[in-house]
């Protein structure tokens, strides 16, 4: 019995199991209870990759929220095109909120930066990055992530969202390619 998959020809073993990410992603939510309580934040989530997290982080937010969506592309297989396409935009008014933007992971930094420049002109109170995964080490923009959840080496994940063109993202724990 081997916990490790094939996905594209590519072979990945368990890096991160669903227990452990549960316990963070709890974590996580509690410190933003803290940082934003008596707020109502609106979370704008960034799909595809962070469906899972933002489903699994909101159900521990307590008080009001919203919780808005943006799809974003910028990755071909297994590497960054380093052009961020927009798929699905704002259309929400955000000027005097307090903006949460959950996602996936923030590899080159590039998505975080557009993004964050797009909200910026939105005129919110407040704009802080939530991520499931960082690679300090690929990040080449100059962006503040106020939360991550794990910090990870630069090496390619899939699971729990995160996808190789299109395939894993169902996957309950995190897999990194060997
Ligand atoms: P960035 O713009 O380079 O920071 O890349 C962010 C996006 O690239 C993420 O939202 C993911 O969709 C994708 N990405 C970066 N690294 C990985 C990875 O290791 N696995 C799957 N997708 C990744």
């Amino acid at each position: 019995m081997t916990n490790n998959i094939e996905i594209a020809d590519k072979q990945f073993e368990i890096y991160i199991n669903a227990d452990v990410i549960a316990k963070r992603v709890k974590e996580i939510a509690s410190a933003l209870n803290h940082d934003f309580s008596g707020k109502t934040p609106v979370f704008i989530s960034v799909l595809n990759g962070a469906f899972m997290f933002t489903s699994d982080l909101l159900k521990h937010v307590e008080g009001a929220c919203e919780v808005h969506f943006v799809k974003l592309s910028s990755y071909s297989g297994t590497g960054s095109t380093g052009e961020v396409k927009q798929l699905v935009g704002l259309n929400t008014d955000l000027s005097n909120r307090d903006v949460i933007i959950l996602e996936d992971i923030v590899d080159t930094g590039l998505t975080m930066k557009m993004l964050i420049g797009q909200i910026s002109t939105m005129h919110p109170s407040s704009i802080s990055v939530c991520t499931l995964l960082l690679k300090p080490d690929a990040l080449v923009e100059d962006i503040k992530v106020n939360y991550a959840c794990f910090e990870i080496p630069e090496k390619f994940v899939v699971g729990y969202g995160l996808d190789l063109d299109g395939i894993g993202r169902n996957l309950p724990h995190i897999y990194q390619i060997i």
